[in-house]
């Protein structure tokens, strides 16, 4: 059984770009509707830094959440004419987005390999967010899964069969092709991406669900999201992750997140939370290091953002709790902490906390399931 279980580990370790272009489709429908919800996820060791086609310059295991999601429609219709280009409207929370189009047009560039039918149809795009617009939410790993899901659905009803495992991991191919991130938003509770040696299966071409035991304290693990500055990031992450070729740390940093991963694999076995706080707010406060150190460097943290972690670290020495932070690239904080100590760390974040947000606003997430179909 494990015999047969790492050869189909290495069949996947070596599967290549060119596994992911469909066999002639047997029928193309005329019209029809998909409609998918994929959620967000927050990385607890990070993906910063990427080779050309989304290839991330090392491996990252994140959560899934639950409820921040992105709910995508697609209506699409067999086109006529005029096949040699995309076509499709685009609606986001009800209005028509013009200015969101040439970021879908590139991800359909970056696809179109992978799905041939893409120009054969327009499609009407509808999609809206459970989370703030503008809330310094990543929506990119959520809302570009969405759009991947309804894409795969489309493409199920084109072939004879594919399978469940097939599936997921095109769309997480597909995803990683629209946002590196957004390829771990597809399953859940827990999912890693990029190769590394101490994870069968692992791929830089797509997440897969965490293969090894996860200990019952991880179950319903919570992320009470504190928006501390809901402003336009002054540096996107395209020009962050640019920014580690050639950057003074980055083999240092490579190396890092692989030996967190292997080290947080015992954790996530164990259930030992020392040891996992010190891994996951490691991981956050190098993220933020790297930017700091690149040339040109930056900070995307706030006075906030250092008065919420001195304050998480003040009340997790008193309390004995085991809360946690992790950062994203922005200044919000995710604070992260097991559901038997929830009575304790929420009020903790209500009084003493939720003053730092901006207009007082936070969300209350927790480790999902990943995308569904509705
Ligand atoms: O998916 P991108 O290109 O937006 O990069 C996201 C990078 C981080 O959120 C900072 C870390 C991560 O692993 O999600």
């Amino acid at each position: 059984m494990i015999a047969l279980k790492t050869i189909f580990a290495q069949i996947e370790y070596s599967m290549s770009e060119k596994d992911f272009i469909p066999a002639p489709y047997t029928t193309l429908k005329e019209e029809g509707t998909v409609t998918y919800s994929s959620p967000s996820n927050i990385a607890l060791v990070k993906y910063w830094g990427k080779r050309e086609n989304q290839i991330p310059a090392n491996p990252s295991i994140s959560f899934t959440l639950a409820a921040c999601v992105t709910k995508t429609n697609v209506h699409y219709k067999k086109k006529v004419q005029n096949r040699d280009e995309f076509s499709f409207d685009l609606f986001f929370e009800g209005e028509a987005k013009e200015e969101f189009k040439p970021k879908i047009n590139t991800f359909l560039k970056r696809i179109v390999a992978y799905l041939p039918f893409l120009k054969d149809y327009h499609f009407v795009i509808n999609t809206s967010n459970s989370f703030p617009h503008s809330s310094g939410i990543a929506s990119s790993a959520s809302g570009m899964s969405a759009l991947a899901l309804c894409f795969m659905e489309m493409e199920k009803a084109f072939l004879d069969n594919i399978t469940e495992d097939d599936f997921n991991r095109k769309v997480s191919f597909l995803s990683r092709l629209g946002s590196g991130s957004a390829c771990r938003s597809i399953e859940g509770p827990l999912v890693q991406w990029g190769e590394t040696a101490s994870i069968n299966g692992s791929s830089n071409l797509f997440g897969i669900k965490y293969p090894y035991s996860v200990h019952e304290v991880f179950k319903n693990f919570h992320d009470t999201i504190l928006l501390v500055d809901k402003g336009e990031k002054q540096v996107s992450s395209t020009v962050g992750h640019e920014l580690m070729h050639g950057h003074p740390f980055a083999t240092q940093r490579f190396d890092q997140a692989h030996s967190n991963l292997e080290k947080l694999g015992k954790v996530l076995a164990d259930g030992n939370l020392v040891d996992f706080i010190s891994i996951v707010e490691s991981e956050a406060l190098t993220l933020h290091a790297m930017m700091m150190t690149s040339n040109p460097y930056f900070i995307l943290m706030k006075p906030n953002t250092l008065s919420i972690i001195n304050e998480i670290w003040r009340f997790r020495e008193e309390s004995n709790t085991h809360v946690c932070f992790t950062l994203d690239a922005g200044a919000n904080v995710h604070v992260l902490y097991p559901e038997n100590e929830k009575d304790i760390v929420f009020p903790f974040i209500k009084e003493k906390l939720v003053p730092f947000c901006q207009n007082g606003q936070y969300i209350c997430d927790r480790i999902g399931l990943g995308a569904k179909k509705l």
